[in-house]
């Protein structure tokens, strides 16, 4: 079965927005994809190793003639791409060569809250250096690092501060997938800018409460990108890294592609397609198969009917590998009948979006969790399909399972584990949402203006064997 569908609900997509800001084909010239080089550890051993990631000042060529002020993680844009192994001991020295205070979120893994986590209780003040160490435990993923200071997570972001981390493990690695990087297995980091005057961007002049859009693509912070194709199946790790814009991606020819993956595992078995809907902070893993194209041809994504990505067809070697029809075995944990459903309530749109009902605090815990103990999540979006959007929803520290949609099945290709969720207007989606670390974590709508807009709560993870911890929270005034 092929599968044709964007599923989210039409009337919710972000093209009915009062300030939608439509996508332009840029009329510069192509550029080969930007592909991140891989962050270089400090040093490594067999179960440990260490990296140095520092958020720093640069400019990018992105247009022609003057360069862009852009910031990133060890590089001027974005960011090196990370690998983390499952089981892995790892530290890594966060430095902040930036003018203003930052956090280095790890969006996806698997880490305690609310330091290792790296949200706003973590700050790294400019000139300063912090260290964190943890032990990863987690399935093959793409996740990603970005800033989270509150409440300028957005502009930080839009600034450059975003990088791929993609964790692997045994498993993943005995698949019959793409692994070879930058050349069948590609990073794909997918984000909108607008360019002012002399080729700057200015996020206070773009701001808009519901989310900063711009109507340039900017792909692995490449405008206009093609990208060589020397293999017949190549791989894409796409992120949703835009700070409000939905992706709705095809391919010319309506080339159907495979989803292997979704946020934070395979999903159980591959899902065909021809279309492919995230929403901010997703991410999706697809196989691309260009079997039927010889060198010379040229395929093309495109999100909605504007051109993203070029594939240039080269000779390639014949691949014959079929995917696995099954890639992975999920098994839920079990929900003690007693425990009660958690109900959690977004709401609003512009200023007035709230979790809740509230407005984040970062001094109060809104919820508690036994670490270990599986609970259902209800989560609802109480916008209307009469302008209403898509909130994605994203929990901190964990993986989930999606249980349903308003009663119904997830989408067929969200049975994998996941952190961030899109919820339509009117709809309540059920989760499965288990911590395996005691911890402080944020819960928030990700189109990220949103989440410094106050849309975000926070809850503790506890060990009941325990004695309660205090954990140290920051404030706005103590910043
Ligand atoms: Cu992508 Cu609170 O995180
Ligand atoms: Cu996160
Ligand atoms: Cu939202």
């Amino acid at each position: 079965q092929v599968y044709t569908d964007y599923f989210f609900d039409e009337p919710a997509f972000n093209t009915h927005d009062g300030g939608y800001v439509p996508l332009v084909a840029p009329d510069t010239p192509q550029n080969a994809l930007a592909i991140p080089p891989l962050a270089s550890p400090d040093s490594e051993t067999t179960n440990e190793v260490s990296y140095t990631v520092t958020a720093q000042a640069g400019e990018s060529q992105l247009l022609p003639g003057k360069k862009t002020k852009t910031w990133g993680y060890n590089a001027d844009l974005l960011g090196r791409t990370l690998i983390f192994r499952d089981g892995q001991h790892i530290h890594v020295t966060l430095k902040n060569q930036l003018p203003e205070l930052t956090t280095f979120h790890w969006h996806g893994l698997n880490v305690s809250g609310p330091i290792i986590d790296g949200g706003c209780h973590a700050p790294v003040y400019p000139d300063k250096s912090s260290d964190i160490d943890f032990t990863l435990h987690q399935q093959a993923a793409t996740t990603w690092l970005h800033a989270h200071p509150c409440p300028s997570t957005a502009e930080q972001v839009w600034h450059g501060l975003a990088a791929m981390v993609i964790v692997k493990d045994d498993h993943e690695d005995s698949l019959p997938l793409p692994h070879n990087y930058g050349v069948d297995d590609i990073p794909m980091v997918l984000q909108d800018r607008r360019f002012h005057e002399d080729n700057q961007w200015d996020y206070r002049a773009d701001y808009d409460p519901d989310g900063v859009q711009g109507p340039t693509a900017m792909i692995n912070g490449t405008i206009n990108p093609y990208f060589d194709v020397t293999t017949q199946k190549i791989r894409l790790r796409l992120l949703d890294g835009a700070n409000r814009r939905e992706w709705r991606l095809h391919l010319s020819d309506d080339l159907p592609f495979t989803q292997i993956a979704g946020d934070g595992s395979l999903l159980p078995e591959p899902v065909e397609m021809t279309h492919l809907m995230i929403t901010c902070a997703e991410r999706a893993e697809v196989i691309i198969d260009f079997g039927k194209y010889k060198p010379g041809d040229k395929v093309v994504l495109y999100s909605d009917d504007v051109p993203l990505v070029e594939f240039r067809i080269h000779d390639y070697n014949p691949d014959t590998t079929e995917l696995p029809e099954h890639l992975l075995d999920i098994n839920p944990p079990a929900v003690d009948p007693t425990t009660p459903i958690r109900h959690i309530v977004m709401s609003g749109m512009d200023e007035s979006v709230a979790l809740d009902g509230k407005k984040f605090n970062m001094q109060r815990i809104d919820a508690t969790q036994p670490m270990g103990q599986a609970q259902y999540w209800d989560v609802t979006n109480t916008n209307t399909m009469d302008g209403g959007m898509v909130h994605p929803f994203h929990v901190h520290g964990t993986q989930f399972l999606i249980i349903s949609r308003n009663g119904k099945a997830p989408y067929p290709n969200e049975h994998g584990y996941k952190d961030t969720v899109g919820v339509n207007p009117g709809e309540t989606v059920r989760l499965l949402v288990r911590f395996d670390l005691p911890g402080v974590y944020m819960y928030h709508c990700h189109i990220i203006e949103h989440e410094d807009g106050g849309m975000m709560a926070q809850i503790e993870s506890y060990d009941p064997s325990l004695p309660r911890p205090t954990y140290k929270l920051m404030d706005m005034d103590t910043l």
